[in-house]
């Protein structure tokens, strides 16, 4: 019998810390090596324009490659591509992208390896006096916004003097010659990974090596109404024949973003195919402050996706994409319906997504959380089962000592 009460309870701990440990091992291996080259190949006496850069960022798999490129001329842009080969690379024809950005004046070669392209493109900043406080821009009068900053107009600082190249970041800041922007910036922090892990700021995104990392935010800038709240427009453009969609799913991850528990993901799928093969992802919070505490979080929204007429205004794309392409478009506006705060309080919004291959990574319980669960369902578990055996136990030796009066 003891033999038997033994092996039932060692059975039950083995599932629990087992699921447990099932939980915790799905930690992923996955690891790309990742190396940074500033304009591929460009030479005397081909020049860019003063603070332009094109900066290439490879993730070298075991028989894959994950290319991203980085580019300040015209409105940013990130590109990504994804080839079956190790062997790919990057060929810019450079005086025909210096000139006139000519279709196919930067390509993967070989063309046949390459899998899936697309690129992300920073358009415009929206500036609304939200004097209703909804903060809402599909709900503002249209006489309520001042003209957008268009980002393909900005002066952009040097990519290469603020790149961390040991670290895989580059960070670019940009403005333009106005009064509001004497003191501001718009800012854009580039990150690729090699393997899984979460950034230390807010929201500690979850990424793995199929991603990469844009924070964005906005500082210093001098609002133009009393009651101003900003919006940021990007535009994600593909091969035709892949259409987008925006999900939101409720996320468990509050350890690692306090008190958000959604998750966006902007991802692409093959037309007539539930398969995701890129995404954005982001959770629905800015920050007001660069070293934010729990109150200086802000929701923020994201509008319908629009398909636009146009590729964006940005050398790389241009560069890159045929005319056979595909344009979505969206803002992301912050700040919440009576927020008190408007954005000349702190003059500072920041906000991050995480751009990638495949499918958006998901969000996990983390270690302390699982050892929790373990106990919490375990311990009951294992009350319940030794209780259950020594009832039947005892029933057992009440039945072969037959009955016992009862007094
Ligand atoms: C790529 O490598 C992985 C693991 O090394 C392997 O499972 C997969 O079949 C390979 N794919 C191709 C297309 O060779
Ligand atoms: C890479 O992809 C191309 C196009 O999908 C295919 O023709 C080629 O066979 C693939 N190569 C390898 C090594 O998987
Ligand atoms: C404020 O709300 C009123 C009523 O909903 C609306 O008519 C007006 O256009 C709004 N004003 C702005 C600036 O959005
Ligand atoms: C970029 O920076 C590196 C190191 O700081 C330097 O060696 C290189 O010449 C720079 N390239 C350009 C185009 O300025
Ligand atoms: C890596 O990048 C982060 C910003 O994301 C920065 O704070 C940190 O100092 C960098 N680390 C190294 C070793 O450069
Ligand atoms: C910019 O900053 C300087 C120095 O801090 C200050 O004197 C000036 O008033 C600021 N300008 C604007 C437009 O905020
Ligand atoms: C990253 O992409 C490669 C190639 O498509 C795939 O083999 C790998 O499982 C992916 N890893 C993750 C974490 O998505
Ligand atoms: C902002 O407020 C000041 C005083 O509070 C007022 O004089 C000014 O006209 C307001 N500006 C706008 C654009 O509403
Ligand atoms: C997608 O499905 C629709 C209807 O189911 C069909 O008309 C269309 O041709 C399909 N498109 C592709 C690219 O398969
Ligand atoms: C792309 O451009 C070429 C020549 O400019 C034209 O022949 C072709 O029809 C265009 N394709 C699309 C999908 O617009
Ligand atoms: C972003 O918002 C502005 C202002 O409401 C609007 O004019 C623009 O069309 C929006 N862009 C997209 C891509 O939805």
């Amino acid at each position: 019998m003891s033999t038997f009460t033994a092996n039932l309870i060692f059975s039950v701990l083995f599932l629990v810390f087992g699921a447990a440990l099932g939980l915790l091992g799905n930690g992923d291996k996955f690891r790309r090596k990742v190396s940074v080259e500033l304009n591929p190949g460009l030479t005397h006496p081909w020049v860019l324009p003063p603070g332009v850069n094109l900066v290439h960022v490879q993730g070298l798999g075991l028989n894959d490659t994950l290319h991203f490129l980085l580019c300040n001329h015209g409105a940013p842009a990130l590109l990504m591509v994804h080839t079956n080969s190790t062997q790919s690379s990057v060929q810019v024809d450079w005086p025909s992208f210096i000139k006139s950005s000519s279709p196919r004046s930067l390509k993967v070669e070989p063309q046949s390896s390459v899998l899936y392209s697309s690129a992300l493109v920073f358009t415009r900043v929206w500036e609304y006096d939200d004097v209703n406080n909804t903060a809402d821009p599909q709900q503002t009068a249209e006489s309520s916004f001042y003209p957008p900053y268009e980002l393909q107009n900005f002066i952009w600082s040097d990519l290469n003097k603020t790149g961390d190249q040991s670290n895989h970041t580059l960070q670019l800041c940009g403005g333009e010659n106005t009064e509001s922007f004497v003191n501001g910036s718009l800012c854009l922090q580039f990150s690729a990974f090699e393997s899984v892990g979460r950034d230390q700021p807010w929201p500690s995104l979850h990424h793995n090596a199929n991603s990469s990392q844009l924070h964005v935010w906005l500082k210093g800038v001098t609002p133009r109404g009393n009651h101003s709240r900003f919006a940021l427009e990007f535009q994600s453009v593909g091969d035709s024949g892949f259409e987008g969609r925006v999900d939101v799913y409720s996320s468990i991850d509050d350890e690692y973003t306090p008190s958000i528990f959604k998750v966006s993901q902007w991802v692409s799928s093959p037309v007539n195919s539930t398969g995701v093969w890129g995404y954005n992802q982001w959770k629905p919070v800015a920050y007001r402050k660069a070293d934010p505490v729990f109150e200086d979080a802000t929701p923020c929204k994201h509008s319908q996706l629009v398909s636009m007429t146009h590729i964006p205004q940005s050398r790389l794309v241009q560069a890159y994409f045929t005319n056979d392409t595909q344009t979505y478009g969206l803002n992301i506006s912050f700040g919440i319906e009576k927020d008190p705060a408007f954005y000349s309080d702190t003059k500072y919004i920041s906000w991050t997504v995480l751009v990638g291959l495949g499918d958006p990574p998901a969000d996990s319980f983390s270690t302390l959380i699982i050892i929790i669960i373990t106990v919490g369902l375990g311990t009951p578990l294992v009350i319940i089962i030794v209780g259950g055996v020594f009832v039947w136990l005892r029933k057992k030796r009440s039945q072969s000592s037959g009955y016992e009066p009862i007094n």
